[in-house]
This record gives C-alpha cells, structure tokens and sequence, in this order.
C-alpha cells in the first residue's frame, strides 16, 4: 500500500496523504517540522492577521529583523498570544494521523524551536504519543544578538542612563541548541520493550553504530554541517546528525517517514543508510531541490531537469536560523 510514497518524495501537504499510508507500515518518524515562528510564509501556522506581525505595519519598514523572527515574546495582542495555540492544534491535526502508520515501539523525532517545542510534546501527548527525551542538537556556533542597553540609551540622549547600565543587555543568551523531541509509540501492555523487540523489530538502540570519538552517545549531539556540504534551504540540517539519529534507532531495510522534507535531508540520509523513506515536501522549489540532491546521490533518476540546473545556494547565513 506505501509503493506509491516508498522511497521518494510526494509533492502535496503532507495531510492529504498520511492517511493513505499503510497501518504499523512506519519504523521511525523524523522530522524537522516548521517550528511556528513566523520564519517564513511556510511557518505561518495560525490565523493572526495583525499587520504588526511578519513586518508589515508602517513603524516595521525596513527592519527585516521583525520579518524573520516575528514579534517580541510579550507579543502585542491577545492574538499574537494565541498563536502557540494554534501551533498546537496544527501540531495535532497530523500528529494524529501519524499515530496509527508508526509500528508499536517506534522512535518519533521531532525538531522544534525552544520557544514551542513545549507545544509539540503537548499535541503528542494528546495523540498517544509518550515523551523519551528531549535531545539538545549542540550547534558548531550561535550569535549573541541581545543589544548593549548602554548603547540603547546613548542613541537617546539618555547620558546618565547609558553610564547607569553599561554592561547590561537586553535580550537572551547566545542561543547555541535546539531541542528534538524523543517519542515513543507505546508497545503492548502487559509486554516489555525487549519484547517489542522481538515482535516489531524495533524499540531498542544500536549503540555501537553510534559511538562518538570511541564513547557512547549522550543526549547532547553535537553535529555540524560538513564543509563541502551544499545549503538550499534556510532550515536545512548536517546530514551527519541525521545519519546518526536513523543508524540509533533502526536497521537496513526499514523505513522512515519524514512529512516536512525541505532539502531532502532526511531522505538522503536514509538513501546513504539503506533504509526506505517516505517524504512529502508543499514547496514546490523545495521539493524540486530535494529531488535534484537526491539525483547527486546516483543511482535512481527522481527528475526530467537537465543536470546542468543549479539550485540558489544558501551560503552560511549571516544570522543563522535558530527556533
Ligand atoms: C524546517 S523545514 C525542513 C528542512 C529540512 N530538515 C532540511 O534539512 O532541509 C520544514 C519544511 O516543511 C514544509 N512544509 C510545511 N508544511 C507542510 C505540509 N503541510 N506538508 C508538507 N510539507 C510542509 C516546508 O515547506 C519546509 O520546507
């Protein structure tokens, strides 16, 4: 029932197909989901029509800072307040359809931003999922972007002010992770993991595939984008760090299921892996890089385009994406 979705990736919101995949047919779902924050038009999951929000009130003009990162967290209005609602309930409408494709025992992965992550635990939980842990994704370097309040109060003539506070910011602390997390389909009551094992082929971890500089793993990854590694999309992830989250927790031939595609990561690294992908991906300029990336892999041909075609190139962004 999945060889229509078996190993490539479906241009369509992902809702309108997950229920036709086959029923326990899913071993892991790994996934970096829009985290909710307004970081572009593909992020906006709620109904707030305030103009202040994405930058579009006269007083934002030209402020591109508003446009990528939304609104401050005290938020403007009860509206804006609702927001993480509405992430939530979005959250739950393909949460839900997930749940009965995953296989008893099945590891979930979700990325989320700091700021909403506590949404996404909440709209699993409701749909039956159980929270392992929350992983931190330990990123190469982050920038401290909170302002000098001295500097603040200079640029307003407040002298004394500025002398007053010198050495305090406003703003938070150089955000270095990002959290994924850890769920679990719940096994059979009255069975134990181990035999789920035995019945599903899955629950357990292989942590000898994951040794970290001859140690055992710990839930604080630390990946980073190789130097040859290309970027085409503003949220893409290391393909290491998601080879390892799929060598943790499954083996050759089974299959993982990643609804938010972007670039294609996920699908190339469980092409790498020999596992079987299932993706779907709404962006249609994503979709046609994911499928011109996975063309570079060899192998299978996904597109008609000539090979010449060079997606736009993402080179390391000034302010990095982080949640
Ligand atoms: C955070 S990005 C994934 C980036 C990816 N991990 C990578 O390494 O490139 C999330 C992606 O989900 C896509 N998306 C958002 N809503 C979707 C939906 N309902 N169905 C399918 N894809 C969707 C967005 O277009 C976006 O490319």
């Amino acid at each position: 029932m999945n060889s229509a979705y078996l190993d490539t990736i479906t241009l369509a919101d992902c809702r309108d197909h997950l229920p036709l995949l086959e029923d326990g047919s899913i071993e892991l779902f790994l996934s970096d989901i829009p985290y909710g924050i307004s970081l572009d038009d593909w992020d906006v999951l709620h109904s707030n029509t305030n103009s202040a929000l994405l930058g579009q009130s006269p007083a934002q003009v030209g402020k591109s800072a508003f446009k990528r990162r939304g609104k401050p967290i005290n938020g403007w209005s009860q509206a804006d307040r609702n927001i993480g609602n509405e992430y939530q309930e979005w959250c739950h409408s393909w949460a839900d359809l997930v749940l009965p494709k995953m296989k008893n025992g099945a590891s979930l992965f979700v990325f989320g931003a700091r700021r909403t992550i506590h949404r996404v635990v909440n709209a699993f939980e409701e749909t039956g999922f159980l929270l392992r842990d929350i992983l931190a994704w330990k990123k190469d370097s982050a920038f401290d972007r909170a302002q000098r309040l001295s500097i603040v109060f200079d640029r307003r003539g407040l002298k004394d002010a500025a002398d007053e506070w010198r050495g305090w910011r406003l703003g938070n602390l150089a955000p270095v992770y990002e959290p994924i997390a850890w769920f679990m389909k719940p096994y059979r009551i009255g069975g134990t993991i181990a035999d789920n094992v035995l019945e599903h082929g899955i629950g357990a971890t292989n942590i000898d595939a994951c040794q970290i500089r001859g140690s055992n793993p710990t839930n604080v990854l630390e990946f980073g984008f190789q130097r040859d590694e290309r970027r085409t999309h503003e949220a893409q992830k290391p393909l290491s760090l998601i080879e390892f989250l799929i060598k943790l927790t499954t083996r050759e031939g089974q299959t993982v299921l990643d609804p938010f595609m972007g670039s294609g990561t996920t699908a190339v690294a469980a092409k790498h892996l020999k596992r079987h992908f299932i993706g779907f991906e709404i962006v249609p300029e994503f979709h046609r890089d994911a499928l011109q990336r996975l063309d570079r892999e060899g192998g299978v041909r996904y597109t008609q385009e000539p090979a010449e075609y060079q997606p736009m190139l993402f080179e390391k962004p000034k302010e990095p994406y982080d949640g």
